[in-house]
C-alpha cells in the first residue's frame, strides 16, 4: 500500500478531523504510505484543486477541532449530480469521471468518512472499481453493523446540557418547555440524552404518540405539584395514525428536511392550558469540539480503517462490537439502518422511572 486517499461526505459531526488525524498518521507512521485528502466529499475529484496531499504537519492540533479540514458537501452523489448544461440545470451521472480521476492519483485505497448515502455510495463505487473502506459518521446513530457512530456522543452531550439548561428555567416559570432534537428517523439523540437530562416526556420516530397522552402526563405532574415539565421530542416523531413534520421538501439531490414536530406539539399543549415554550437545537448539536469518548472511537476507527486498507479489506466498514474495534461488509452495515427498539433496555427503565413516550 503506498498511497491512500480520505474524504469526508454528507453533514459534518463532531470527530471527522480525529479520524483523519489517526488515519494519516497511521498510514505514515505505521505504513510508510503517502496520504492524500479529497476536498469537499466525492466532489473534490470533480475540481483540480481538489485533491491535496496531507502529512503530519496537516493534521497537527486538530485532534479537538469540529467540522472536517476536507470540507463536506452533503448534494455531492455523484451517480446524481446537479450540473449546468446550456445554461439549464439538469441531473448527471458523473461517477465514471470520479472513478478516472482516482485512477490518475493512483490510489491504493480510499477511506470514505460518512452516514448511510455517502456509504451507500462507497459501496456502488466498489462495484465499479474502487478499493474503498468506510467509516462509520452521524450523530444520529442510525448505521447498522456498529453499535456507535462517531459523533453521537457529542450530540448526545450537547442535547443532555440543553435539558439542564432548560430545566432551570422551566422550574422558575412554571412551564412547559419543548426541545426537538435531530436524529431524522432515529430517536437515539432524544432517547438518550432525555434519559441523561431526566425529560418527563420523549418522542422519538420509533413510538408512534398521541397528543392527548402528552398532555395527560403534564397534567399529572401538575396534580401531583411539579409544576414544570420538559419534552425531549425527536425530529422524526409523528403522532399515531399522523405524519412526520418536515420544513421543506426533497428533491433528487436533497433529502427533505424534518422539523416543526416541537412547534405542533408545543401549540397542542399551550392550547389545553399549559404555558409552553419549544426550543429547536438545530445544528448547535452538529458543531464543536468532540467529546473525549468520541476523539476515543474516531482515533480507533481512522486507525482500524488502515489496518483495514492494508490487509485488502475493501467494500468493508469499520464497527464497534462489544467494545471492540471490528469490520463488516459495507452492504451488510447498509441493509438494516439501527433504530431504537421499543422494547429495550433504556425505553423499559425510562417507562419504569415514569417518564411517559406518549404512547399510553
Ligand atoms: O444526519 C445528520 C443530521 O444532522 C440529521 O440529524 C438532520 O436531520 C440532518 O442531518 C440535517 O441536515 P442538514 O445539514 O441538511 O441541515
Amino acid at each position: 500500500m503506498k498511497r491512500i486517499g480520505i474524504l469526508t461526505g454528507g453533514g459534518d459531526a463532531p470527530g471527522l478531523n480525529a479520524v483523519i488525524r489517526a488515519a494519516v498518521k497511521t498510514a505514515i507512521i505505521q505504513y510508510g504510505c503517502e496520504v492524500l485528502g479529497i476536498r469537499d466529499g466525492y466532489d473534490g475529484f470533480l475540481d483540480k484543486q481538489g485533491i491535496i496531499p496531507l502529512g503530519l504537519k496537516d493534521v497537527s492540533g486538530i485532534l479537538p477541532r469540529g467540522g472536517t479540514i476536507l470540507g463536506a458537501a452533503n448534494r455531492g452523489n455523484p451517480f446524481a449530480r446537479k450540473v449546468l448544461q446550456n445554461g439549464r440545470e439538469v441531473t448527471m451521472d458523473v461517477s465514471d469521471e470520479i472513478i478516472r480521476a482516482m485512477k490518475r492519483s493512483n490510489m491504493d485505497a480510499l477511506l470514505v468518512l460518512g452516514g448511510d448515502g455517502t456509504l451507500r455510495i462507497a459501496h456502488e463505487l466498489y462495484q465499479k472499481g474502487i478499493p474503498v473502506i468506510g467509516v462509520p459518521k452521524t450523530i444520529d446513530n442510525d448505521i447498522g453493523g456498529t453499535e456507535v457512530t462517531f459523533g453521537f456522543d457529542t450530540a448526545l452531550n450537547t442535547a443532555t446540557e440543553a435539558i439542564d439548561r432548560l430545566h432551570t428555567t422551566a422550574e422558575a416559570h412554571h412551564r412547559v418547555m419543548v426541545l426537538e432534537l435531530m436524529g431524522r428517523e432515529a430517536g437515539f439523540i432524544a432517547l438518550h440524552a432525555g434519559v441523561a437530562g431526566g425529560a418527563d416526556v420523549i418522542l422519538i420516530p420509533e413510538i408512534p404518540f398521541k397528543f392527548e397522552s402528552v398532555v395527560a402526563k403534564i397534567r399529572q405532574r401538575v396534580e401531583r405539584g411539579s409544576l414544570f415539565s420538559i419534552l425531549a421530542v425527536s425530529e422524526g416523531a409523528k403522532p399515531v395514525g399522523g405524519e412526520q413534520v418536515f420544513s421543506r421538501g426533497g428533491d433528487e439531490i436533497y433529502l427533505p428536511r424534518l422539523g416543526g414536530i416541537g412547534q405542533r406539539v408545543g401549540e397542542y399543549i399551550e392550547k389545553q392550558g399549559f404555558e409552553s415554550r419549544v426550543t429547536i437545537l438545530g445544528h448547535l448539536q452538529r458543531g464543536g469540539t468532540p467529546t473525549a469518548f468520541d476523539r476515543w472511537l474516531a482515533t480507533r476507527y481512522g486507525a482500524a480503517a488502515v489496518r483495514l486498507a492494508a490487509r485488502g479489506g475493501f467494500d468493508r466498514m469499520v464497527a464497534l462490537r462489544g467494545g471492540q474495534i471490528t469490520d463488516v461488509a459495507l452492504e451488510e452495515a447498509l441493509a438494516i439502518p439501527r433504530r431504537v427498539d421499543p422494547n429495550e433496555d433504556a425505553v423499559i427503565t425510562a417507562r419504569g422511572m415514569g417518564i411517559s413516550f406518549g404512547d399510553e
